[in-house]
């Protein structure tokens, strides 16, 4: 008689949470913060009276670019320029997707002048399709590039003009998330992607139809804490496996080994004096 069940097979050994996840190499533009300073405030975490030191600042973003090596990707340099005190913030100066560049529109005067220089460099580097822009818009600051999608912020710095001219000159969905939380100012302050598929953020930091938005993209999201967001924790780099994040956000640290993420710590605390992490100190050029 045939049977349909039988119980002298061996349980089978329980799943893992999660997959074992996997590092796709990067290719990053960093700027060394030789004119590092805090001499004006342009967001809340900017105190020019609190003294920030140049030496400082190089000695910690040597090591995140260390790191960057460290883990196999490749980090191209572009000169840092005399009076632009926060060109290190490399994030802000273009967003590059399939290997086209859409060109960034700062919103204050004091870092106006970083716009050319990171376009200039982007067409001497075998960028041939830089895009003037025409509406303002801070780079990857507040663009976030995922497989399928692109996330915006806006609210602070990036205008919603430049969501429709980015999706139009790229070709990719743009998704457009209100960031209402000052302390929060660009997109990359609340939210980073850990894959091209999925994200880690801070609720907090959205409006309420933004959440919305991003329950239904990201169901599996990985929710920081404010007190994680608060050290700019999701100011993160991940390839995919690997995140490169500030040592200080430990409950996100934490969250993200569980998931089954490998974080790498890093020591960004005098960029903060400017309202900087590790992702803003890196611009990743996308071929595809
Ligand atoms: N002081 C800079 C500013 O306020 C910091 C930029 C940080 N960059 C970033 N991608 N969030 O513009």
């Amino acid at each position: 008689e045939p049977s349909v069940a039988t119980t002298s097979a061996p349980a089978p050994a329980p799943a893992p949470a999660f997959p074992e996840r996997t590092a796709l190499r990067r290719h990053y533009l960093m700027c060394r913060p030789e004119h590092f300073a805090v001499t004006y405030a342009i967001n809340p975490w900017m105190d020019p009276s609190a003294g920030a030191s140049a030496e400082l600042a190089v000695e910690q973003w040597e090591a995140l670019r260390s790191t960057y090596l460290a883990l196999g990707h490749e980090v191209s340099l572009i000169d840092p320029v005399p009076g632009l005190p926060d060109m290190v913030f490399a994030a802000n100066g273009a967003l590059v997707v399939g290997g086209r560049a859409y060109g960034a529109r700062f919103t204050f005067a004091e870092r106006a002048a970083e716009g050319p220089a990171y376009s200039a460099w982007l067409r001497a580097n075998g960028f041939a399709d830089v895009k003037e822009p025409e509406h303002t818009n801070e780079g990857e600051g507040d663009f976030l590039t995922l497989d399928r999608i692109i996330l915006a912020g806006t609210g602070f710095r990036t205008d919603l003009g430049a969501h429709q001219e980015a999706q139009e000159f790229l070709g990719r969905p743009v998704v457009t998330l209100r960031l209402v939380d000052p302390r929060f100012y660009h997109l990359d302050t609340a939210l980073f992607p850990l894959d091209g598929e999925n994200v880690a953020y801070y609720p907090g930091a959205f409006s309420p139809g933004s959440r919305a938005v991003l329950e239904r993209l990201f169901p599996n999201a990985v929710i920081a804490s404010e007190a994680d967001a608060a050290v700019l924790g999701l100011n993160a780099v991940s390839d995919g496996r690997n995140v490169v994040v500030n040592a200080e956000a430990t409950g996100l640290i934490a969250t993200l080994t569980e998931h089954g993420y490998h974080p790498v710590p890093v020591d960004l605390t005098e960029l903060r004096k400017a309202g900087g992490g590790p992702k803003c100190c890196t611009l990743e050029l996308r071929t595809v």
